[in-house]
């Protein structure tokens, strides 16, 4: 029996039809999706509206509900500026898809597809995240823990319809277990993998979190083509940027991200994140977002006396 050959790494199927897809799009082959970015500066999230132009069906991409923490109270501020965008560019609503279980905002996603329709999606690792959360929640039996708060469980390589445009999912863990690219014509919405190449990466020191991983997810998303369009899933400024930006390319990032620019090993990156990870506090909304959101940004159900309430362990995180 012949010896296996190392050097022959196994194909990355989905990498592969990700990579094409963007190409023939650039190369005018496919219809180019067209993007609007809508940024959320108390949780530094950018949501995006992405739709086909040839059926106008869209993507409602990490949609914000606003939440005032200290009132306990939420709004749809956030969601209705999407809501309006939809309507007034004449768009229907075909998925509302989520990169991950957000710590830092909650996901407006059930409130949208009441008033736009489109089916709910995440990726099927989600089930770990809820797997996770719900211990340390505490859930009772009435926690579904197996994803079906969603209408879709995305696996790596899944592709689907936005109208005409074709959609690739790829599973891009590290940050969580469950984080998804979405490629989406020749734009990429990243979720929490890169940010902008001045400011670096996401962390990977949530439950769950894994920054060989992380390192791992983001070379793969570097070795799509140069000029791939990136939409980044939070911003916070960088040193001598005083604005907000959230779209940027492979190649600048593979060029130039402060944390991960090419060149960089993995074991320099695990350092580098797990030392930097140590220093930052957690994000104000972490336990009301993730508890909403394992649950599809559905809310826990109501007590006896008609209030829905949201849990603080205590000394767990
Ligand atoms: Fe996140």
């Amino acid at each position: 029996m012949d010896a296996p050959d190392l050097k022959a790494a196994p194909a990355d199927e989905a990498l592969g039809v990700a990579a094409t897809m963007i190409a023939d799009t650039q190369a005018g082959a496919l219809p180019l999706p067209v993007v609007a970015s809508f940024f959320d500066e108390p949780t530094s999230t950018a949501s995006y509206v992405v739709h086909d132009p040839v059926t106008r069906k869209c993507a409602i991409i990490d949609s914000v509900l606003d939440y005032d923490a200290a009132a306990g109270r939420l709004s749809h501020t956030s969601a209705d500026v999407i809501v309006a965008y939809v309507e007034q560019h004449g768009l229907s609503a075909e998925w509302l898809l989520e990169t991950h279980a957000h710590a830092d905002h909650l996901s407006a996603a059930p409130y949208l597809q009441d008033r736009l329709g489109g089916k709910l999606a995440i990726g099927r690792e989600i089930i770990t995240v809820q797997k996770v959360f719900g211990t340390i929640f505490n859930e009772g039996a009435d926690f579904a823990r197996d994803g079906s708060q969603f209408d879709q469980l995305f696996d790596d390589g899944d592709t689907f319809q936005i109208g005409s445009l074709t959609a690739t999912a790829l599973h891009v863990p590290g940050h969580t277990p469950a984080d998804l690219a979405y490629v989406i014509g020749d734009a990429v919405f990243t979720g929490d993998t890169l940010f902008m190449p001045d400011y670096g990466t996401a962390r990977a020191d949530f439950p769950g979190g894994d920054a060989s991983q992380l390192y791992r997810s983001i070379r793969r998303l570097m070795a799509l083509p140069d000029t791939t369009r990136l939409f980044l899933c939070h911003d916070y400024k960088a040193p001598g940027r005083d604005t907000f930006a959230w779209e940027t390319t492979v190649d600048a990032e593979r060029t130039g991200n402060v944390h991960v620019h090419e060149g960089v090993s993995e074991d320099a990156f695990v350092k580098m994140r797990t030392e930097r990870d140590a220093t930052l506090d957690m994000p104000k909304l972490i336990l009301p977002s993730v508890q909403v959101n394992i649950r599809g940004g559905y809310l826990p159900e109501p007590e006896s006396n008609g209030t829905r309430y949201l849990k603080v362990p205590l000394d767990v995180l």
